[in-house]
């Protein structure tokens, strides 16, 4: 079967990995003789694998690496093919959706084995596209804002005012929508007004603001940082002494101490610093497919190219697209 897989190795032979010899984008190959996998325990469903989406910066995820896997992806959109004998939630030729954990990727394959914890049945009212463009990126939200941040999922206690970073893109747009949708006020940060505002505004952003403004914001209870590097730096001056800030951004897993050492976050001691890798949850893809029933959320795709052209794509995933939503593979 055909997979896209990591090169572990440089040409010169040097192993990728960490820290700092993240792999390029050229490390990326299509195989085409790549073993179909079997289930070999409880617990295992083979999925036919109809969709998955690129993340930007997949190369720098420390999970990627040995002795870690060395298949890409890990949302999915596809057809059960086969199922331990003791499985008892799923059936052969179910459509289902999900993400594997980030330890295992695995879905930019023809078959995949995804653990039933990491699948969900997919509503009819998606198609596999539109159905692979939500689990990694929801799931990512649903767990910065309600079990990171520990944010109410329904605001009895009050809306809290919340800044959300990298607003406009892939997981941004879900962690506006669920934090709108759970009765907090939010303010959607993003690096262009006239390229994201009126988008922003349309999903239920409060407030809109570049990023070069924050220092005209209120201070805000909680921000969700997506974008790392400069911008998350900026953070430390919007947020209050007692608030909570959280990065997922992947080259942001050091920031805590990164900053306390350069004394960028000087005076903000108070402040509940966290770093989150999301995982594979049926608690959380529960919350997000029933969103999806209603028609509160639904998977944005800006664009959908070829199991072939997956290099191609990975690469423009690094660069600002006109459109919200995720780049899409056909598998
Ligand atoms: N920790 C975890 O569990 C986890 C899980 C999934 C993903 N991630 C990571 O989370 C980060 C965000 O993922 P995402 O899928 O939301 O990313 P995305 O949609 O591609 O980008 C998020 C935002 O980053 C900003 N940005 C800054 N520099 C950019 C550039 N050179 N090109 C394009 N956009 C740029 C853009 O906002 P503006 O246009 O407003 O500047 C964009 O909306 C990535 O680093 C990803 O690897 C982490």
């Amino acid at each position: 079967m055909r997979a896209a897989r990591v090169r572990p190795t440089s040409p010169e032979g040097t192993p990728y990995g960490f820290p700092g010899n993240v792999a390029p984008s050229s490390a990326i190959e299509i195989h085409q003789d790549v073993p179909k996998p079997q289930i070999s325990k409880p617990g295992e469903l083979l999925i036919q694998v109809k969709a998955s989406t690129v993340y930007k910066d997949n190369l720098e995820w420390n999970e990627l690496y040995p002795p870690s896997h060395a298949t890409l992806g890990n949302d999915f959109s596809g057809i059960v093919v086969a199922v331990h004998d003791s499985e008892k939630t799923f059936r052969v030729a179910d459509h289902v959706y999900g993400m594997t954990h980030a330890n295992r990727g695995g879905t930019w394959a023809e078959y995949t084995i995804v653990m039933t914890e990491e699948a969900v049945k997919k509503p009819d009212n998606l198609s596999w596209e539109e159905a692979a463009a939500i689990p990694g990126s929801a799931i990512t939200a649903d767990q910065a804002l309600f079990r990171h941040t520990e944010l109410e999922t329904t605001a009895q206690n009050g809306p809290k005012r919340v800044l959300i970073t990298g607003a406009g893109g892939g997981i941004g747009t879900f962690l506006v929508q669920f934090a709108v949708l759970a009765g907090h006020h939010v303010v959607a940060a993003s690096s262009s007004n006239e390229r994201n505002e009126p988008f922003l505004h349309s999903i239920g952003a409060h407030e809109v603001v570049e990023y070069k403004d924050f220092g005209t914001l209120d201070k805000v209870d909680v921000i969700i940082d997506s974008v790392g590097f400069q911008i998350l730096a900026d953070c430390w001056s919007v947020i209050k002494p007692d608030g909570t800030l959280l990065s997922f951004d992947a080259c942001s897993w050091g920031y805590i101490q990164d900053h306390k050492e350069k004394g960028i976050s000087k005076g903000k001691e108070g402040v509940r610093a966290l770093f989150m890798i999301a995982e594979p949850s049926t608690e959380s893809m529960a919350r997000i497919t029933e969103h999806v029933a209603k028609g509160h959320i639904k998977g944005r795709v800006s664009r959908v190219v070829s199991f072939n052209d997956v290099r191609e794509a990975y690469e423009s995933a690094h660069s600002r697209g006109v459109g919200h939503g995720k780049i899409v593979v056909l598998i």
